[in-house]
Formats: C-alpha cells, sequence, structure tokens
C-alpha cells in the first residue's frame, strides 16, 4: 500500500481510538521506537501506537536494565520519534527515578515529556504504590498507560525476569491494581509477562484496552520491542517472542560484504564516483 493511500484513508490514532478498538474487537498493534529512521517505517506500516520505551536503555545504550537511562535521554529519544510519525500515538515510558519520590515530581517529569517531545502519552509502571501521581498526571490533561505484571523498573526486587502473578495472591492484587487504574482513568494498560489465563481475565473485567507482551492472545493487543521482533538483539529468546526477520545476520552479513569490496578496491566503481 503506497504512503498516500495510506495518509488518505486513516485518521490519527488518539485515545479514544484505541477504545473504540477494543469495543469493536480489533486488535491493537504497538510496538518501540526510539529513534527517527526507524519510527517513520513502522509508522508508514500502519502500527497503530509506537512506544518510546525505556527498554532504549537496553537496545540503544547497552545497559544491562532500564534503570540507568534518564529522562533527558527519554525526551531526546521521544523528540526523533514524534518527528517521524503522521499517524499512531505515541506513549513514552517515564524513567526510574522520575515519579517514584512523589506526585509533584512524577507530573514534572510528565509535563516535561509532553512540552519537549510532542509526544502524546506517559507510561509509568506500577498500581496502587503510585496512585497518587498517576490520578495527578490525569487531572493535568495528560493520558496514562498503566503498566503491570513483570515491571523491569523493580527487577532487583523481583530478582528475576521470570513469569508474575501465576500464584493466586499475587493475581489476585494485579486483578484489583488494574482495576484501581482504570478507575484512575488511564487509558490503557500493559500486563508483561503473565500467565494468559490471567490477562483474558483482566482484559474481559476492565473496560480499557489491554495490551500484552508475554500475556497470551486473550488481551486487546500486544506489544513487542522491536529490536527483538526484527532480530537484531540476538541474545534474547523469551519464549513469548516471534521474530519476524534475523537482522542481525542480514546486517553483519552486508557489513562483511561491504568491508571485503572496500578492501578489494571493488567499491567505488566507476558509476559510484564523480
Ligand atoms: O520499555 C519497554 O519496551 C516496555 C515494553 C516492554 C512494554 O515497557
Amino acid at each position: 500500500m503506497s504512503t498516500e493511500l495510506k495518509k488518505k484513508d486513516f485518521k490519527k490514532i488518539t485515545t479514544l481510538a484505541l477504545l473504540a478498538m477494543k469495543q469493536r474487537g480489533e486488535k491493537i498493534s504497538m510496538l518501540t521506537a526510539y529513534d527517527y529512521s526507524m519510527a517513520r517505517i513502522l509508522d508508514e506500516a500502519g502500527i497503530d501506537v509506537l512506544l518510546v520505551g525505556d527498554s532504549a536503555s537496553n537496545v540503544m545504550a547497552g545497559h544491562e536494565t532500564t534503570l540507568p537511562i534518564t529522562l533527558d535521554q527519554m525526551i531526546y529519544h521521544a523528540q526523533s520519534v514524534v518527528k517521524a510519525i503522521e499517524r499512531c500515538l505515541v506513549v513514552v515510558d517515564l524513567p526510574f527515578g522520575s515519579y517514584q519520590g512523589n506526585s509533584r515530581e512524577a507530573l514534572s517529569s510528565a509535563i516535561r515529556i509532553m512540552k519537549e517531545s510532542g509526544a502524546h502519552c506517559v507510561k509509568l509502571e506500577g498500581g496502587e504504590e503510585i496512585l497518587e501521581s498517576v490520578k495527578r498526571i490525569i487531572s493535568s490533561g495528560i493520558p496514562v498507560m498503566g503498566h503491570l505484571g513483570l515491571t523491569p523498573q523493580s527487577i532487583y526486587q523481583f530478582g528475576t525476569y521470570t513469569v508474575r502473578a501465576k500464584e493466586k495472591e499475587e493475581a489476585d492484587a494485579l486483578l484489583r491494581n488494574a482495576k484501581i487504574l482504570e478507575e484512575a482513568g488511564c487509558f490503557a494498560i500493559v500486563l508483561e509477562k503473565i500467565p494468559a489465563a490471567l490477562a483474558t481475565k483482566v482484559a474481559k473485567e476492565v473496560s480499557i484496552p489491554i495490551i500484552g507482551i508475554g500475556a497470551g492472545s486473550g488481551v486487546d493487543g500486544q506489544v513487542l520491542v522491536v529490536h527483538d521482533m526484527l532480530g537484531i538483539t540476538k541474545d534474547f529468546s523469551p519464549r513469548f517472542l516471534r521474530r519476524y526477520l534475523d537482522l542481525y545476520a542480514e546486517i553483519k552479513k552486508a557489513t562483511e560484504s561491504y568491508i571485503s569490496d572496500v578492501k578489494s578496491n571493488d567499491f567505488p566503481n566507476e558509476n559510484e564516483q564523480y
């Protein structure tokens, strides 16, 4: 499909559009993006939501966890993504340390993201414990996406990246937190790495869209880290990940060909010079 057709035929995606998609049973597609060039391709392909995830800390900066990335760095990534898009909704993660202190700090971080990047919404990890911040941000007019289940900013508290909420107590708490976030006015919630049956139950019991990552097919949409989906990362293979390309191998092969062409003086040839 040509870009012209896409631009003409599709309206911009809003939080209300996502709600309407849930109501009519249309699944929501979401991927992460951190830079202009990739965001442009993903938006043109018709993705519904781009998440400027704090997973940038892992895949862009090479950190082991999402904890080190700063608010300034998230704003930089968000600015690049926003410049590229025409249609999709752009959600930006509030990074670790930018909202846990108190709700005033949370609001000022969210306002910086909105003002300085031009993004449409923010995402925060957690439930009841960050409720005051969620409410304060929403009351300022900024749409908030929640994130429950495996919340990577708490990795040192969890101790492992294994599936969350397998036991009844944690599952009940997760369902309760999803309802609390809905009640607070969140427009959607990400559920990460929890049993499919629990995610399906949450999606049925709340009216806002539930986007899963490692949460099965009974939810309202799916999100993946784009570097994982395209096979740019190679040492991360959780069961929930479907790789659509092996870009790591493709890029390596192309680079080897380039090196060989340069060394052998094959590149540039007569047609590739002035
Ligand atoms: O930062 C991120 O990429 C995320 C997704 C895993 C949902 O929060």
